[in-house]
């Protein structure tokens, strides 16, 4: 963590320069859908290359072309994963003690290998850095310092500072942040599509607080509360996490209940997310339950899509950050509309470790500033 706060993580100008080049590549690719595809986009890919970079960016201080081979090798990496996730998830997040009694039936083995291929992957950037040498003298980036730690610390006792080690963050990174800020950002843009005037509403806020030409910055984001409420309702009707695994680790009392130590629990957030006695109507898609009279930001603190405690989301500023300015991006440059002709947008869900929306289009276009 040290080492990455030293090198810009956490530094919202650095991460937010990260996240406006990708957002504004991402901009740039949909522009020619626009003109090849008749706007017609299919959201389901449309976020990860952009994500894979953000969070490779700040741990490497580099990014990849869209065809550049190792973009390509991690993303067939990341396709993996996204497939597999599926089988990750469904009866054995209900039941992970099935992990032990029939990983093959659950094709725990497929996830595995997914596993293995990121570790490779890995290991060869690993590989590239150490020949490359740079981190000996002048340590740049997450990477180098972490290798540069790993050549100082004491051979026999080396404590964290091992190439495995190494290979469990770079994996948590982009394991943690891709499908899940991938998945909400696309459940974000079919709530555009399907409620035109919140949109709107979205899109009159952003011009009035950043204008029309200059891009949207997060040390604004509190001028735009509806922006920041769609956002919340976003976070709380995906609820791209919806359970998180714990153990007790000694008897634990809790509330009425007391539970004895070793116990497996699963925190489920997608059940504090659909209260009804809380929100009311948890089922409808209303970013106006965020906002009092004044239009100030109101029960934030009960959507838990980045979990709380210890173990909370690492990458939260980052998902924010990201969230926001794709969000207010894409709308200062486009406007999202229902496809009639193609696969209709439907909010059901995939069930799997991460949840994820049924593939759909939607129709694009640029904002005519004329208006
Ligand atoms: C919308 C986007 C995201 C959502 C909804 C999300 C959600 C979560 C949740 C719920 C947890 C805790 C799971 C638990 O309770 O055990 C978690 C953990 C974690 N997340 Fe995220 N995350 C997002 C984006 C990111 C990003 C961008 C990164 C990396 C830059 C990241 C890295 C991590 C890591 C490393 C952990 C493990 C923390 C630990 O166990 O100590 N996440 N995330």
């Amino acid at each position: 963590m040290k080492q990455l706060h030293e090198y810009g993580y956490g530094n919202r100008e650095q991460t937010e320069s990260f996240i406006n080049r990708e957002v504004q590549e991402t901009c740039d690719y949909i522009d020619t859908l626009i003109d090849t595809q008749d706007g017609v986009i299919v959201p389901e890919f449309l976020f990860n290359v952009a994500n894979v970079n953000v969070v490779w960016g700040l741990a490497s201080g580099t990014r990849f072309n869209h065809k550049d081979p190792k973009m390509l090798k991690l993303m067939d990496c990341v396709m993996d994963l996204i497939r597999y996730s599926e089988l990750a998830g469904g009866i054995q997040s209900a039941y992970p003690f099935m992990l032990d009694w029939c990983p093959g039936l659950l094709q725990f083995p497929k996830v595995q290998e997914v596993n293995r291929k990121f570790q490779a992957f890995f290991r060869e950037i690993i590989q590239e850095y150490r020949q490359a040498g740079a981190f000996r003298f002048s340590p740049k980036n997450f990477i180098e310092i972490f290798l540069q730690r790993i050549d100082i610390a004491n051979k026999d006792n080396p404590g964290i500072f091992t190439d495995e080690n190494l290979i469990a963050v770079l994996y948590d990174f982009l394991a943690g942040s891709i499908l899940t800020t991938a998945e909400t950002l696309i459940y974000a843009v079919l709530q555009f599509a399907l409620h035109p005037e919140m949109q709107e509403r979205m899109r009159n806020e952003i011009d009035t607080v950043f204008g029309k030409s200059r891009l949207s910055s997060v040390s604004e984001k509190q001028r735009t509360p509806f922006c920041t409420a769609f956002i919340l309702e976003v976070l709380r009707l995906s609820t791209v996490v919806p359970l998180a695994p714990r153990k007790v680790y000694k008897d634990t009392s809790f509330g009425d209940y007391i539970i004895p130590k070793d116990t497996n629990l699963l925190i489920n957030y997608y059940s504090i997310h659909m209260d009804k006695e809380f929100w009311g109507d948890p089922e409808n898609f209303r970013p106006d339950r965020f906002l009092n009279e004044e239009s100030s930001i109101i029960n934030s603190d009960h959507i838990m899509s980045f979990s709380a405690g210890k173990r909370s989301c690492f990458g939260e500023p980052i998902a924010q950050a990201n969230i926001y300015l794709f969000l207010t991006q894409l709308l200062q440059r486009f406007t999202f509309r229902r496809d009639a002709d193609n696969t209709p947008p439907s909010a059901e869900f995939k069930p799997g470790l991460i949840v994820r929306l049924q593939p759909f289009s939607l129709l694009v276009k640029r904002r005519d500033y004329n208006k």
